[in-house]
């Protein structure tokens, strides 16, 4: 192969590598927005409810909204189905019943920012220890991550 043909290959090749990276970082302004806060330490609600966008309790009515729920579904099939199973781990955690281990804020938070959650969150930053993957921001809105919520709720309810 002559000198030139394999520099443009070179240069083709870090093209793509970077094109490839960059794709990847579709949260990192929000990463960067979190993790630049000087504050060490979280506080409580963090600790309890996760870091992110979510900074406040929500209202959880008791009885279940089942339009949220269907809308939630159709969001979990498309964007979280592939790394996570209701029943037994996958990728990542099971599912089914994690609104027995976290708050519904809880959750919203490691949807709507999960690398700030696996990075700056000792519970994230256990799950990410043991599972070995970085789930990924999936483009998931708030009021998406709030039907998904309700979807896991009925499921928890009704499994
Ligand atoms: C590419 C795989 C992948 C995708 C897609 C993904 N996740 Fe995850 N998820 C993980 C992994 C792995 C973890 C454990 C934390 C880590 O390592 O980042 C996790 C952790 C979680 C947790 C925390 C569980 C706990 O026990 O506290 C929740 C909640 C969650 N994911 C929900 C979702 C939802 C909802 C979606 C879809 C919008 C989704 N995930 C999409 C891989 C994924």
């Amino acid at each position: 192969m002559s000198f030139l043909k394999l520099v443009s290959r070179f240069v083709l090749l870090s093209t793509l590598l970077f094109a490839l990276q960059a794709c990847g970082g579709d949260d990192s302004d929000q990463r960067s927005a979190q993790t630049e806060t000087e504050e060490p330490g979280l506080t409580e609600f963090e600790l309890e409810h996760g870091i992110g966008p979510i900074t406040e309790r929500i209202e959880v009515d008791d009885e279940i909204d089942q339009e949220l729920v269907t809308q939630g579904r159709n969001i979990y099939e498309m964007k979280c189905e592939m790394c996570h199973n209701m029943e037994g781990r996958m990728v990542g955690p099971e599912l089914g019943n994690v609104m027995e281990r976290r708050s519904a804020e809880f959750v919203m938070n490691f949807i709507l920012n999960p690398s700030g959650m696996t990075n700056n969150h000792p519970v994230g930053q256990e799950l990410l220890q043991e599972y070995m993957t970085s789930m990924p921001f999936q483009n998931v809105k708030e009021d998406e991550a709030r039907a998904i919520v309700e979807f896991l709720r009925d499921y928890n309810q009704n499994n």
